[in-house]
């Protein structure tokens, strides 16, 4: 597990040290390769996330979906489900309230919610990837147990980092999902292979 820490902390430092500007232009061209992408131009229903401690900005992204009539979605803590997620729709006037990880989220209001299986698109943040599309997240293990089964779904997750979270080799542990494809501002990592149903 230390091994797992480090890499969180270091990549984190790294993430946290990119300027305003370089933020911006990531999440500008982080929007170029999400409107141009097949599988996004299809899907109705797309869920994201506000960006919290330096994460790649997806607000503009959230912009052009709701220009485009389609559905955003956000995660919000499961009130008694310990470390699950439900995700509620995000609209221009929703009401949003800090989480116990002073995140701003939807508040809970159940005709919002839209089950795992109805969503078209998860787009996961992450603290670190390497190339074979292993992810690390903050540690709390909310989209392993949201991503479980996406392979028996139409669900697509995508994982969205700045260029700086990808890292060498995370070791991985039986319950992390790794992710068919991570986009970062510069690149898009694709691994087909993980889109096949284990036998
Ligand atoms: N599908 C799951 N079912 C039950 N517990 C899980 C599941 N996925 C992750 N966890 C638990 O969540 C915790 C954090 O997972 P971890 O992979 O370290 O976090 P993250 O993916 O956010 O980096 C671990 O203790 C792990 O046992
Ligand atoms: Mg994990």
């Amino acid at each position: 597990m230390n091994k797992r820490v480090q890499i969180r902390t270091a990549v984190r430092q790294q993430r946290q040290q990119l300027s305003n500007e370089e933020q911006r232009q990531a999440s500008m061209r982080l929007k170029e390769h999400l409107i141009s992408h097949k599988k996004i131009i299809n899907a109705q229903r797309i869920a994201l996330y506000l960006a919290n401690d330096s994460e790649l900005d997806t607000m503009s992204f959230i912009h052009w979906c709701w220009q485009q009539g389609k559905e955003v979605y956000l995660p919000v803590l499961h009130p008694f489900c310990l470390g699950h997620l439900l995700f509620l729709r995000y609209e221009k006037n929703t009401s949003m309230a800090e989480n116990m990880f002073g995140i701003l989220e939807p508040k809970l209001d159940v005709t919002k919610v839209c089950p795992l299986a109805e969503l078209d698109i998860i787009c996961a943040p992450l603290v670190a990837f390497d190339n074979t599309g292993a992810r690390l997240g903050m540690g709390g293990g909310f989209y392993d147990r949201s991503l479980a089964h996406w392979q028996q779904t139409k669900l697509y997750p995508i994982g969205l980092a700045h260029d700086c979270q990808l890292v060498e080799c995370i070791p991985i542990e039986s319950w992390d999902i790794p992710l068919p494809e991570i986009i970062t501002p510069s690149k898009s990592y694709l691994f087909p292979e993980l889109c096949q149903l284990e036998s």
